[in-house]
């Protein structure tokens, strides 16, 4: 069985390619390079192209039996100052991926969708019912693509699964993928380089939130487990027997959360070094607490988190020593 992993030389993309790999899957990696590392594919067939090229993506969808997609941007801040790329890509761009997947005659369809949906919950934990209400573009585009597959399914048999990360963390065992954005905006790996002496002084983004101590809580889920979550929705959906479309969504979190401090303290008991920060003001958009109902995942996939937050920043701190040199993204 063949998969297009759209958006698979990315963070997350491209470590579900590996795990679909070590399951037996046949996986072709479509991506536009726009943010993703052309490293990252490396021994996959990588096809160069634009999620909104139906042309070039008609031939690709033909030798493939299922599709994943994780070719969307993903900054919450640079969504709210510039909407129109984030409308573009997430929303007009993603359709269109998924017009042409509907005129290839696939059905199966897994999306990497966020909690960014859920905007500011009402109840901690979030379950899947919560009322979806984002607060910024990205979550809107977000949301905007799981009520596409919904309609898709009931209309035209599409079979989806949306899975909504909370937040992803840490590199695969190996070494060979870790978090690089640029520019680098999450918590885990500023913290890092507050503390390697690559980056600057971590800015705590408010210590006046109604939490324990003040600081955002978060839930972070290791990638490596995120990965495994998605080889489980391919299986649930090669699974279910009855021909109809239908349209799942799951969180993907370990149901416990961290406030910012909690992981500047996990960060200082791994590396060994003082992480330097100062406390700023409040990120705009940043709701208080973020933390899973991660129960759904385990009842419908078998699915729970495996690796917990040492682990996520263990291997980040690994994989960001053995990247330092500057030449990560460049070497083939
Ligand atoms: N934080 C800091 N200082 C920093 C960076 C982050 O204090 O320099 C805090 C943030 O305020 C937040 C927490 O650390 O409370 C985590 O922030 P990240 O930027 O690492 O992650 P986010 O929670 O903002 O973003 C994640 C995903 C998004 C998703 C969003 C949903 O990366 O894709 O959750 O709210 F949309």
């Amino acid at each position: 069985m063949a998969i297009l992993v759209a958006g698979g030389a990315g963070y997350i993309g491209s470590q579900v390619a590996r795990a679909l790999r070590r399951s037996g899957y046949e996986v072709v990696i479509y991506d536009n390079l726009s943010t993703g590392f052309r490293r990252l594919a490396r021994g996959f067939e990588l096809v160069e192209g634009d999620i909104s090229h139906e042309v070039k993506l008609r031939s690709v969808l033909a030798r493939v039996d299922a599709v994943m997609h994780f070719a969307a941007h993903a900054y919450v801040g640079e969504s709210v100052e510039n909407p129109r790329k984030y409308f573009r890509n997430n929303v007009a761009g993603s359709l269109s991926l998924l017009n042409s997947v509907l005129d290839a005659g696939i059905r199966r369809f897994v999306f990497s969708s966020s909690c960014a949906v859920y905007g500011i919950p009402g109840e901690i934990p979030i379950t899947e019912q919560a009322v979806r209400a984002p607060v910024n573009p990205y979550g809107a585009s977000k949301l905007f693509f799981e009520n596409a597959l919904e309609a898709y399914a009931c209309a035209y048999g599409m079979r989806a699964v949306s899975l909504r990360y909370f937040n992803a963390a840490g590199a695969d065992e190996s070494g060979e993928i870790g978090e690089l954005h640029e520019p680098e905006t999450h918590l885990i790996p500023l913290a890092l380089a507050a503390c390697s002496g690559s980056g600057g002084e971590l800015q705590i983004h408010g210590d006046d939130y109604a939490t324990g101590d003040g600081t955002c809580v978060r839930d972070y889920v290791h990638v490596e487990d995120l990965a495994d979550a998605h080889v489980r929705a391919l299986r649930y959906l090669e699974g279910r027997s009855d021909p109809r479309g239908f349209n799942l969504a799951v969180n993907l979190g370990t149901g416990r959360g961290y406030s910012v401090l909690d992981v500047i303290r996990a960060v200082e008991g791994i590396t060994g070094r003082a992480v330097r920060r100062m406390v700023g003001a409040r990120r705009a958009g940043d709701p208080a607490v973020l933390v899973a109902d991660a129960t759904e995942a385990q009842r419908v996939l078998g699915w729970t988190a495996q690796r917990g937050i040492e682990e996520m920043v263990a291997s980040a701190w690994s994989w960001m020593r053995e990247s330092e040199g500057g030449d990560w993204a460049e070497s083939a």
